[in-house]
């Protein structure tokens, strides 16, 4: 493969054991000491305001969280700073150390030190993991990329993250949990790091991964970088962050100076009042089953011999959410593709839905059969960009509001607007592109489109992935809902207490097998053990 010389820059440099330690020395001179620092800060979007006057600063060697519900403006907020937003397109000041910076592009940016991971990932999914690891830096010999220092830089940044892949390998074939990873130790490669920017980093990370992030990110602190740490999971902000400041329509209304602070005060601070407690729910106990598995093989492709789920029987009933928990790679994705019938690859076994054997061979079948699917990846396999709410709510759906060939316009627009307004989505608009909106408003979208096909069996993958915690509970609410008027739920998730206070039943996979059931609550220690194969 040849490069072009502008794209050259030899990341042979970089430590990865000292994460850029040169220049990132803290200016004694100067008493506040901020490497960055937002001054009166303001943004809007076709006249309507995404940032007032925000204030905000970073020292060097500190993790600030930013916390906010869906749409505060924490994103945006992000973008200024990493350059995604040149100058121009704001009113207010950006100083790094102090000085006045006028960004126009990203590479501007990052050219100055400044390096985002954004929430939504951007990788090439036919290049190789070190390629979409140093993309645009890739190193050279003689005009030619030089493989192989690509893949030793590759493998010890990969390991560095913990993440056991082949460099050469695809990236398409990593899980969205190793894909981000991998994009973390790419933003790292580039120039000295003064400031990195999180945006939701562990959304899609198993807890165990997520620890192992933390302690990077604190060795990466070490180094005298300022992070900005964005995340709903605020259990996670005692154990990685120093301070926390709070958005609210695009406003930075409080900080806590510790991060140990308590959480009932920051939930308190996002919503600007009290949360209102849940109401414990009434279980449908003999409810009969509407899907039967029984020993379903998922192979990894066509012809393969290497399963991905092993011989697994499940019942799912009507009215019942059941949970189904495991770590990354423990073949919940899969299970669920099959059944939708999105897997690309041999399936074996047998699928009944109300007793009915079926093959699911697309999911266009599926849907046909009252199946809808809530992807973990929206980016990737849920949104259409480039149109509307309207049209991206009726993509499964749109039957249901026409008569033969014609749409019933009216009858897709009132369904659509009841849709959001139980969604609570913001702004509530149906003729607004899906791309302008937040990343947890996108997933409101995304759980509209299968609501709104009456699904008599929904599965959601991570449903809440990036979800504020007020959307969260209303994302439960509208789950239990479709569940009490008889719709079977199989909910996909790694976060433990998601699974735990939500759903009626839960089953564990381990390595492709499901290793346990319960039908009473469990304890954390237990679904671990279950997920971690200590149960066989
Ligand atoms: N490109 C855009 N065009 C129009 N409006 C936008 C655009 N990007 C963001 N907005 C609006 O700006 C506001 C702030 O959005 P932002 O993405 O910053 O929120 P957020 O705090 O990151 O939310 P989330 O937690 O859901 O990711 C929202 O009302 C959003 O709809
Ligand atoms: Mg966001």
């Amino acid at each position: 493969m040849q490069v072009s010389k502008l794209m050259w820059r030899d990341p042979a440099t970089l430590d990865v054991s000292q994460p850029h330690a040169e220049g990132n020395a803290v200016d004694a001179s100067r008493p506040d000491g901020y490497v960055l620092e937002l001054r009166e800060v303001s943004k809007s979007f076709g006249g309507i305001p995404a940032l007032s006057d925000v204030n905000f600063n970073v020292r060097p060697g500190e993790v600030v969280a930013v916390i906010g519900e869906n749409g505060a403006g924490k994103s945006t907020l992000m973008k200024i700073i990493s350059g995604v937003y040149p100058t121009d397109s704001y009113q207010g000041e950006l100083l790094l150390d102090g000085r006045p910076a006028r960004f126009r592009t990203v590479r501007d940016a990052e050219a100055a030190g400044i390096v985002l991971v954004p929430q939504e990932l951007y990788i090439a999914p036919n290049l190789s993991i070190a390629e979409n690891m140093f993309m645009g830096m890739l190193p050279s010999r003689r005009g030619f990329v030089d493989e192989a220092k690509l893949f030793t830089l590759a493998m010890e940044r990969l390991a560095f993250f913990g993440v056991q892949a082949n460099p050469n390998a695809s990236v398409g074939e990593l899980s969205p949990s190793a894909q981000r990873l991998v994009t973390i130790a790419s933003a790292l490669s580039k120039a000295a790091t003064r400031v990195l920017i999180l945006d939701e980093p562990t959304a899609s990370l198993t807890q165990g991964e997520a620890v192992h992030l933390f302690e990077r990110i604190a060795q990466i602190k070490a180094q005298n970088v300022g992070c900005i740490y964005i995340t709903h999971r605020l259990d996670e902000i005692a154990q990685v962050a120093d301070r926390v400041v709070v958005m609210r329509n695009g406003r930075v209304v409080e900080h806590f100076a510790s991060a140990q602070d308590k959480i009932s005060d920051m939930v308190r601070a996002m919503i600007g009042h009290d949360p209102e407690p849940s109401t414990p729910r009434v279980l449908n106990e003999r409810a009969a089953a509407v899907l039967t598995v029984s020993n379903l093989s998922v192979h990894e492709g066509f012809g393969s011999k290497r399963c991905r789920v092993d011989n697994v029987s499940l019942e799912l009933r009507r009215g019942e959410v059941l949970g189904l928990f495991g770590l990354v790679g423990a073949g919940r994705t899969e299970l669920a593709k099959a059944i939708f019938g999105a897997w690309q690859g041999t399936c074996e076994g047998e699928i009944r839905i109300d007793g009915e054997r079926v093959h699911p061979r697309s999911p266009a079948e599926a849907i046909s059969l009252g199946i809808g699917m809530l992807t973990e990846d929206r980016k990737q396999t849920g949104l259409i960009e480039g149109h509307s709410v309207l049209h991206n709510i009726s993509a499964a759906s749109i039957r249901s509001v026409s008569s033969g060939p014609f749409i019933r316009e009216r009858d897709e627009v009132d369904r659509n607007r009841e849709l959001i307004r139980k969604l609570d989505l913001r702004p509530p608009r149906l003729d607004a592109k899906v791309e302008w909106f937040s990343g947890g408003n996108q997933q409101k979208v995304l759980l509209a489109r299968w609501i709104a096909i009456r699904p008599r069996i929904l599965i959601v993958d991570e449903p809440t992935y990036g979800v504020d915690i007020g959307a969260r509970q209303e994302i439960y609410r509208l789950l239990h809902e479709l569940a009490a008027e008889g719709t079977a739920v199989l909910m996909i998730s790694s976060d433990m207490t998601e699974i735990l206070d939500e759903s009626d039943r839960v089953l564990v996979m381990y390595k492709g097998r499901v290793t346990q059931s319960f039908d009473r609550k469990a304890s954390r220690h237990e679904l671990m053990a279950a997920a971690t194969g200590e149960i066989h």
